[in-house]
């Protein structure tokens, strides 16, 4: 083998591995509790489940943590204009099929298929970006728990599939939305909004591992965070995400200078960093300065009064 090529098989081998035995570290509580346990019930109802909740609160996250709970594979698909019946599925390839023909040597299966097959837990994000045939495509696998794979054969999905779409509220509203074939399967609403200001503090800690960050510097961080939620002119406010980040780099950031606190000049910097790109405000307002101008109402200039 081709010294480079070789190089990279034996790298990505070890990520693979690597992937599998990260853990999910979550905080399960509130809210999330909730929504576990009705996942739980959906699951043993043979109700489908559509989780709701603006972008970074946790869906994606909370979907990882119920399918390693119960020892099951996770696989998602965000949708978009793009995704076609064959990456849900699957495909022949036809350099394989000139060799071996139409069967299962020469077909690669899309992930809702594997996930099917494995009996995994399938999180479909923003399904109503998916155009209105793909959204079709779903509708045999999501109701009868089969689909039928052309040439091979129709499968019967394994007891473990369980299928999940995830949806921004925005995206509910908006112009896009789900197929009303598809949106009659799915037969129950979880909704995630922003958690208490305690618990994202704890999930902002849970997410920095490595770092010690003191509750005067969370607590800061919060309340910027929070600030965003609350103002109209903000269209799209700072998520559980931005939080993370801005926590993250500020501990970066104290750590580099040899700080021995994260000083109100490292946090306003770090949160700038971050912000600036993390908001979308209304049309017509200019970004930068309205981030720099919500960094200083929420944690002032750093002068003393
Ligand atoms: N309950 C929680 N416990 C620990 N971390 C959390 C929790 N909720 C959210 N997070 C963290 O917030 C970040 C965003 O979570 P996730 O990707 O699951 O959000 P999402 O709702 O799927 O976002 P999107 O709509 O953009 O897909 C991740 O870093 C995740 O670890
Ligand atoms: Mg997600």
């Amino acid at each position: 083998m081709h010294k480079e090529a070789a190089k990279f098989t034996k790298a990505f081998k070890e990520r693979l591995d690597a992937a599998t035995d990260e853990k999910v570290r979550i905080v399960i509580k509130e809210q999330y509790k909730d929504a576990f346990d009705i996942l739980s019930d959906c699951e043993n109802a043979g109700l489908i489940p559509g989780i709701i909740g603006p972008p970074g609160i946790g869906k994606t996250l909370l979907l990882r943590a119920y399918a390693e709970k119960s020892r099951r594979e996770f696989h998602w698909v965000t949708g978009d204009e793009g995704v076609r019946p064959s990456h849900l599925i699957g495909s022949f390839n036809p350099a394989l099929v000139l060799d071996k023909g139409f069967s299962l040597d020469s077909f690669e299966p899309g992930t809702l298929l594997k996930s099917m097959v494995l009996g995994g837990v399938f999180g479909l994000n923003e399904a109503n970006r998916l155009p209105e045939y793909v959204q079709n495509s779903l509708l045999e696998p999501f109701e009868e728990l089969s689909v039928n794979v052309q040439r091979l054969g129709r499968v019967k999905a394994s007891d473990g599939f369980f299928p999940v779409l995830t949806l921004n509220p925005e995206e509910m509203a908006g112009a896009h939305r789900l197929s009303e074939a598809l949106r009659d399967r799915i037969r129950v609403w979880i909704r995630l909004g922003y958690p208490r200001k305690e618990t994202e503090m704890e999930i902002v800690r849970v997410n920095c591992p490595e770092y010690t960050i003191s509750d005067d510097t969370l607590e800061k961080i919060y309340s910027l965070v929070s600030s965003t939620r609350m103002t109209t002119d903000i269209e799209i406010p700072a998520s559980i995400r931005a939080g993370i980040s801005v926590a993250r780099l500020a501990a970066e950031m104290t750590k580099r200078q040899k700080e021995k606190s994260t000083s109100h000049q490292t946090l306003s910097k770090a949160a700038s960093y971050v912000l600036s790109g993390a908001l979308r405000f209304r049309p017509g307002i200019d970004p930068q300065p309205a981030v720099d101008a919500l960094i200083r109402r929420s944690l002032g200039t750093g002068r003393k009064a």
